[in-house]
């Protein structure tokens, strides 16, 4: 292949690393390894190097991170959150250390701290005398989202401590390796996707709307940074200890070091202990020990220069390609998979690979026959990161990209400036069985006989042309496919008549609208309620109803006005409608059930969050709330600074004073930490 002008390369890269960027910051929902992502940023920062003319200001190399997604309220924080430069080797790690040397005095020796990098979601607390004030995302670095209502139902982390004046911490949201395993068999016996990994399972735990679904996940809060307030402490060390002598959560391992030779010491001793953390780690930071040294040091536009992640690699294994074939996406996008010579990575026997898209496999240049480097970054689908280009022996079978389609042959189209190759013939029977997958899934259908054998036998035969077909299927008819007796042949059609009576969400699951996942789903469907109601939406409504759901930004509301006029996919729809599938939606909790039902409250005082938002709690769980105590309330909730007047006059009408904490506690939900 001919190696493209570097301007067109460059402009490629940066597309590339801005999609990659936004999927894992503002989408938590990566499509390549961190590895992979760094390969590439190198490759950019070589390019940039070698090529200063070319630096755009949008550069993945100017930024961090991206913006955050909308539905939360974006607070722009006055201490930028800066991300950290990675080192990989002895070598970097020596560099890191005699460019701190060099930068400070001649008669400053630093020290440094060295501790493990956690993998989760960042965070940024503040505490305003004492009292758990605000919690953010890190967002682009300086514009986060406000969590603090998720935050809060963390377990473990006081909502109250003792400090006076203004705190501002750092750390990292992180869920127990353990714990992502106990609620990942949860998950799957529920029919939901698993978490891929514990980074994804806790980033995307903060970001739901509800803090009652997130009080339920078992989130944790440890925290890495002291950023402002404490101006007794002056070293990290010190912050540390400081911060857990207030009972705050830490990660508790740190070691202070003074030469290089020390910290790749204390960097080995991490990697070694790591499997025996509860939580993820996937490499250690080095940071200058004393503030004052911090300072000098300073920091670039993006890193400071007093401190360096160091990564460990992934695990990975050596292994030969058998095969490159292309799948087929129920949306039609090609994508590129490796067969390969069963190899245990990780606990587990890998024997396919992705190569994600088109421009990886040329990048790579990965050949049918190649001994490849395969590896799991946390993630569960294993990537090929590497080709043994000197193993070759000359009968190694380059891989052309394909022209066609290699289910229908209709020739593949690739839009301008992206990456994916697609089918555009939309009925495709490679499309159909990947749609009929996807529609039978847990989380969708949940149409449990339907397997990839069975999808293939009905639509080779042309039994079913669409998700529709299904449900017109007869037992004959599939009792006549390859291996299957008249009791699975049953045993199928009664799960396809089953699957009618799943509520609203599961169809909107399961005829899978760009953008729209299970929560999404699940918000659409109560603000619609019925089939009928979403069908009858004009664009303008579509636009209005599903706008106002708080997390539809507006590209997610028009994906949702795109696929409801797409002429095929409402086509199907109404026929699906017509055949009776989708229940209505049922409407969530109302007073009818519920911790605190028949019980009616009268909310007063200082609360440790806003008044309106225990209400709605209060009545989330069932409860009545009344403005004024009157005959009949069963509880005032007294928060601080409440006269005694009130809380006579409660005792008077017999209604019984509970604190804010008891409050939660009769929701089920953890108390405010005082
Ligand atoms: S210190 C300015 N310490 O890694 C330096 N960060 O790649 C602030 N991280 O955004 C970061 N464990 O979310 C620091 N022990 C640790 C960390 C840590 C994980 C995360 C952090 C940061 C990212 C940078």
């Amino acid at each position: 292949m001919k190696d493209p002008a570097p301007a067109d390369f460059y402009a490629q890269l940066v597309r590339e690393l801005q999609a990659h960027a936004y999927r894992y910051y503002v989408l938590d929902d990566p499509t390549v390894s961190d590895a992979e992502y760094d390969r590439l940023y190198q490759q950019l920062v070589e390019l940039e190097k070698a090529h200063p003319e070319l630096v755009s200001a949008d550069s993945p190399t100017r930024r961090v991170g991206d913006r955050p997604r909308d539905g939360f309220v974006k607070i722009t924080r006055p201490i930028k959150m800066l991300s950290l430069d990675n080192t990989y080797s002895a070598a970097e790690v020596a560099d890191f250390h005699k460019r701190v040397v060099a930068g400070l005095p001649d008669s400053q020796v630093p020290q440094f701290c060295v501790e493990p990098k956690l993998d989760g979601a960042s965070v940024e607390l503040v505490y305003e005398d004492g009292r758990l004030v605000q919690a953010t995302t890190r967002g682009d670095g300086e514009v986060g989202e406000d969590i603090t209502d998720n935050i809060r139902t963390v377990r473990g982390l006081p909502v109250r401590i003792d400090a006076k004046g203004r705190l501002t911490l750092r750390g990292e949201v992180v869920i127990y390796r353990a714990d992502l395993e106990r609620i990942n068999k949860q998950r799957e016996s529920e029919g939901e996707e698993p978490f891929a990994n514990p980074r994804n399972a806790a980033a995307g735990s903060l970001r739901l709307l509800d803090p009652r679904i997130v009080a339920a996940r078992p989130l944790r809060v440890l925290l890495y940074q002291l950023v402002e307030g404490a101006s007794m402490v002056s070293r990290h060390s010190e912050a540390l200890a400081h911060i857990a002598s207030l009972g705050l959560p830490t990660h508790r391992r740190h070691k202070v070091c003074s030469s290089s030779a020390e910290i790749l010491e204390a960097i080995s001793a991490i990697d070694q202990a790591r499997a025996g953390y509860p939580f993820e780690t996937d490499g250690a930071v080095i940071k200058v020990d004393a503030f004052a040294q911090q300072q000098i040091l300073g920091e670039t536009a993006k890193f400071p220069r007093w401190a360096v992640a160091f990564k460990f690699a992934a695990e990975q294994a050596e292994t030969t390609v058998r095969n490159i074939v292309v799948q087929v996406g129920r949306t039609g996008a090609l994508t590129p998979v490796a067969d390969l010579d069963p190899v245990l990575l990780a606990g587990t026997t890998v024997s396919r690979a992705s190569l994600h898209n088109f421009d990886i496999v040329a990048g790579l240049d990965v050949r049918v026959g190649d001994r490849v480097v395969i590896q799991k970054a946390g993630e569960i689908i294993p990537q090929v990161v590497s080709v043994r280009v000197g193993a070759r022996t000359g009968q190694e079978v380059a891989f052309r990209m394909p022209e066609a389609c290699p289910v229908c042959a209709t020739p593949a189209v690739r839009t301008e400036g992206q990456a994916a190759i697609r089918c555009p013939n939309r009925s495709c029977p490679g499309q159909l069985k990947a749609a009929l997958h996807h529609f039978a899934r847990r989380f969708a259908m949940d149409i449990d006989h339907l397997g990839p054998a069975v999808i293939e036998a009905l639509v080779d035969r042309k039994l079913v042309r669409d998700v529709v077909d299904l449900y017109s299927l007869s037992v004959e008819q599939v009792a006549a496919l390859p291996r299957l007796g008249t009791k699975s042949a049953e045993n199928l059609i009664k799960e396809i008549e089953a699957s009618c009576e799943r509520p609203l969400e599961r169809l909107i699951c399961a005829v899978g609208i760009p953008q729209v996942g299970q929560v999404a789903a699940r918000q659409l469907a109560e603000a619609a309620v019925t089939l009928d109601v979403l069908l009858s939406w004009s664009p303008e409504q579509v636009r209005e109803q599903v706008g106002r759901i708080h997390g539809f930004g507006p590209t997610m509301v028009e994906e949702v006005v795109k696929f409801l006029q797409d002429g095929a996919q409402r086509a199907q729809l109404e026929k699906l409608r017509a055949r009776g599938v989708g229940r209505p939606q049922p409407l969530p909790k109302t007073s009818a059930q519920g911790p605190l039902s028949g019980k009616s409250f009268c909310v007063t005082g200082v609360l440790s969050r806003k008044r309106e938002d225990v209400h709605t709690m209060i009545r989330d769980a069932g409860g009545a709330v009344h403005d004024k105590i009157k005959k009949g309330t069963t509880y005032l909730v007294a928060g601080d600074k409440v006269g005694k007047s009130k809380t006579d006059d409660a005792r008077k009408h017999g209604v019984q004073v509970i604190s804010e904490e008891a409050l939660y506690s009769l929701i089920g939900l953890a108390g405010t930490g005082k």
